[in-house]
């Protein structure tokens, strides 16, 4: 059984009394515990994707299976991360926390939820904001906050799309470190889909990578590289470069095709 399983998923909404084709036929597995990236051109389909597997739209053939169960609705045990802070503006940095904990029902006791908050603010290197509010800290501190926020909530499942993409090239190496880092501190490992258009983030990232086309998934590629390598050794290796080839080159037979 797999974690997550898309059999033969299409999806399709009207416009001007047309059925317009976001997904067709589309094939998806991810094992549990496997951190996956999803990675393919804009507008092919990825967020749509998400939000299927998040219950908020539903296929319009083809059947989405976690644990073996259809996906019914939106389920608080599937974690999210946006490309765009989502935080409550209303909530101090620690209570967002607090929140996503009391949400996911981990913990009952008020002071257990803020302890666990203050543990993985500490985690993201965010301890001395616990008292402040989104506006107050800077977009990668948001960013910080709800991987924080996610990751406290100890979902079985992660899903997060394009979470870094507003974020500076160097912040963005350490939110994928810190990623890595909160993925391994549990003892059993989240299954994780990772949407990105960053081929060094999927690399670095993931156990396996999807490459999407419009309509279904292309092709995966098994990534394979050595666990626990620092990224300097890491982007130096033979087989890196390799994959990062092979990447690059889906991306532009995709933008041939579509073109
Ligand atoms: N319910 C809907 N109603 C109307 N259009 C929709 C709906 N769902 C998805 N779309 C359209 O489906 C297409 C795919 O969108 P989607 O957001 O999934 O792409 P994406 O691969 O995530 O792109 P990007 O990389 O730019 O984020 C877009 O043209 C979008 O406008
Ligand atoms: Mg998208």
């Amino acid at each position: 059984m797999s974690k997550i399983e898309f059999r033969n998923v299409s999806f399709s909404y009207e416009a001007d009394n047309k059925a317009v084709n976001i997904l067709d036929g589309l094939n998806f597995k991810v094992e549990e515990g496997e951190f996956a990236c999803l990675i393919g051109p804009s507008g092919c389909g990825k967020s749509t994707l998400v939000s299927l597997l998040l219950g908020l739209q539903f296929p319009t053939k083809g059947e989405i299976l976690i644990n073996d169960k259809p996906v019914t609705g939106p389920d608080v045990n599937r974690g999210m991360v946006f490309q765009h802070y989502s935080l409550f503006p209303w909530l101090t940095a620690k209570k967002n926390i607090m929140f996503g904990i009391k949400e996911a029902g981990i913990l009952k006791n008020r002071k257990e939820i803020a302890k666990r908050a203050e543990e993985y603010l500490e985690l993201v290197g965010l301890a001395d904001s616990a008292d402040k509010y989104p506006h107050e800290l800077s977009g990668g501190m948001q960013q910080r906050v709800a991987l924080a926020r996610a990751f406290a909530m100890d979902t079985d499942i992660l899903l997060m799309d394009e979470p870094f993409g507003a974020i500076d090239p160097q912040k963005r190496i350490e939110l994928q470190e810190l990623s890595i880092e909160l993925c391994k501190k549990r003892g059993e490992k989240k299954t994780v889909v990772f949407i990105t258009h960053d081929i060094d983030e999927a690399l670095v990232l993931a156990d396996k990578v999807y490459f999407m086309e419009p309509h279904k998934i292309r092709t995966e590629v098994n990534v394979g590289l050595p666990a626990d390598t620092p990224r300097e050794e890491l982007i130096r290796l033979n087989r890196y470069d390799q994959l990062r080839r092979e990447l690059l080159d889906l991306f532009t037979e995709v933008k041939v095709r579509t073109a």
